[in-house]
């Protein structure tokens, strides 16, 4: 297999998945720190219930993205052709004793947690589980071996994206802990996360220069 099949099959998603356009996703930085808002304000009472495990007030909603610490965790986001965000992964890092439900146990000092949330206008495109991927590569890049995620187990989409990434699932009381063990970092995986995010740059400076061209005539 060549270095661009490969990549495109990165790109695109998981070995056997239905042809699917490639998912880019990019880093979010501070400068996408609004348009994150935007996105999780946009999310119905249901969705905010799946994505938080409560239906979070608008307020809550501005203080937990005010509150992102983008050292610390690392913010993932997919923009659609006319640059709106419509989907955004957070991977928060944290100490293994703070983030241990069912006892997982690691030999590492950090753990991950990830949470998701896709537009509705865009869910069904592979976008959750492009993301999903994403997270769990940069963990094995960045020397962490368990990723965690909370979810509500009435959640069947979420509950399908864990189960295909082969996590470990624990449901109690109508929640489910899942996590997933995963294996140390290569040179496939270094190189796999530094080109998906220059394509995802790429993509994302072109997308944001044509929206400010078709703002300026707009005028
Ligand atoms: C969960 C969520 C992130 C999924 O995003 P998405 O981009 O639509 O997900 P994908 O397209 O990658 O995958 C959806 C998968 O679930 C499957 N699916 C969809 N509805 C399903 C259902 N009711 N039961 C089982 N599987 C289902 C799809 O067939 C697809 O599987 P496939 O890729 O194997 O074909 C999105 O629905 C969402 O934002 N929900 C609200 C917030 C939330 O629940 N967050 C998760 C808590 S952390």
């Amino acid at each position: 297999m060549t270095i661009f099949q490969k990549l495109g099959g990165w790109l695109g998603g998981r070995k056997g998945a239905r042809s699917r356009a490639p998912v880019m996703v990019k880093q979010l930085e501070e400068r996408d720190r609004r348009r994150m808002l935007k996105h999780f304000m946009a999310l119905d009472d249901s969705d905010r219930l799946l994505r938080f495990g409560t239906v979070l007030p608008d307020e809550q909603l501005t203080a937990y993205v005010n509150k992102i610490d983008l050292d610390r965790d690392t913010v993932y986001g997919v923009y659609n052709p006319v640059f709106k965000l419509v989907a955004v992964g957070h991977l928060a890092f944290a100490p293994k004793e703070q983030l241990s439900p069912g006892g997982a146990v690691t030999e590492k000092e950090r753990v991950a947690e990830f949470g998701v949330s896709v537009s509705k206008s865009a869910r069904g495109l592979g976008i959750g589980s492009k993301l999903f991927e994403r997270a769990a590569i940069h963990c094995r890049n960045a020397d962490v071996d368990t990723l965690y995620m909370h979810c509500l187990s009435s959640n069947k989409t979420m509950m399908h994206i864990a189960k295909k990434a082969g996590m470990e699932i624990q449901r109690e009381y109508g929640e489910a802990d899942a996590h997933l063990r995963l294996l140390p970092a290569n040179p496939g995986t270094m190189l796999q996360e530094a080109l998906e995010e220059q394509f995802a740059t790429i993509d994302y400076t072109l997308k944001a220069n044509t929206r400010a061209a078709v703002k300026w005539f707009e005028k």
